[in-house]
């Protein structure tokens, strides 16, 4: 009996004062901005509250606020004018944080703690970081035999890579992977070598983080004959230029006959 009447007291005592963080996990992508939630038990005397976003790893400071006002003084380089909070929220019980110009960096363990009038408490969230893959940009290389296809994109974290065949089948690629760390990207490098005279392939590339699913069909013919028509199409174009060299020639020696003086002044 006792033991539960100290069990009511400790959830009283429990729920009197409140830090909670809505989502465990934040997605935060590359470039963007992203709001840390954190709410508490509001008071609605703001003059105690004291409002401190660390990470916890290494307790740096990422925005603190007490008096009644952002104190950055002590705030970690690496945030300076990227963090705020929503002022007009805090006497709701809402102490979010905005990151704006989401980096690598800002992946991590982020410790919301808040204490006003009422009590103190912390709360503990993870940010993780995204980076959307870029355009893949395609190059083709081809030599007598085989037409190589490749796709180059940048992005964050490992993608998974797909070529299938025009029946949906897959096909063994080539893969690089560079581990772009200044910047937070991977470089990725896929390609596929084809035997001529055809390519009909397509080129997938998943970030399963961010749901991104970046499809590239391929499809290039090689006429046996091209080279062959090309070369006609040259000869050809070489006797017209022959042939108009020669009326140049004789027109303006024609021209000059009849007009020896203009000749003269030419030269
Ligand atoms: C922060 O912004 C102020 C004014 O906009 C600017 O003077 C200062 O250089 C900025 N600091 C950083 C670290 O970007
Ligand atoms: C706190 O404020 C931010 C900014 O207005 C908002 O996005 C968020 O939903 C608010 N959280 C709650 C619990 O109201
Ligand atoms: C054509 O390119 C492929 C792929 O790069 C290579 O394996 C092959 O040896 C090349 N063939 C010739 C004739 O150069
Ligand atoms: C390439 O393959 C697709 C099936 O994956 C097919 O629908 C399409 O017609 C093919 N293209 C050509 C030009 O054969």
């Amino acid at each position: 009996m006792l033991w539960l009447l100290l069990c009511f007291a400790d959830a009283l005592v429990v729920a009197s004062f409140e830090v909670i963080v809505p989502d465990k996990h934040l997605l935060a992508i590359r470039g963007g901005s992203a709001v840390l939630g954190c709410e508490f038990t509001p008071d609605p005397d703001l003059s105690n509250l004291v409002v401190t976003w660390q990470r916890s790893e290494d307790s740096q400071v990422v925005h603190s606020f007490y008096y009644q006002q952002d104190q950055l003084k002590k705030q970690s380089p690496e945030f300076h004018n990227r963090t705020s909070l929503f002022i007009s929220e805090l006497h709701k019980g809402n102490a979010s944080l905005r990151i704006a110009e989401v980096s690598p960096k800002d992946a991590g363990l982020y410790l919301c703690i808040v204490s006003n009038a009422k009590g103190t408490g912390k709360a503990l969230m993870t940010v993780i970081y995204g980076a959307l893959y870029s355009e893949p940009r395609l190059s083709i290389h081809v030599n007598s035999t085989t037409v190589t296809v490749q796709f180059e994109t940048e992005g964050f974290p490992k993608p998974e890579v797909i070529w299938l065949d025009e029946h949906g089948q897959n096909l063994n690629y080539h893969l690089e992977l560079h581990d772009q760390t200044e910047d937070g990207l991977y470089l990725v490098k896929s390609s596929y070598e084809a035997q001529k005279p055809t390519v009909n392939v397509t080129f997938t590339l998943k970030n399963h983080l961010l749901n991104q699913n970046l499809q590239r069909p391929v499809f290039l013919s090689y006429d046996k004959d091209t080279t062959a028509n090309q070369g006609t199409i040259a000869l050809v174009l070489s006797v017209v230029c022959f042939f108009l060299v020669i009326a140049i020639i004789w027109f303006v020696r024609r021209r000059n006959k009849q007009k020896p003086s203009a000749v003269n002044h030419v030269n």
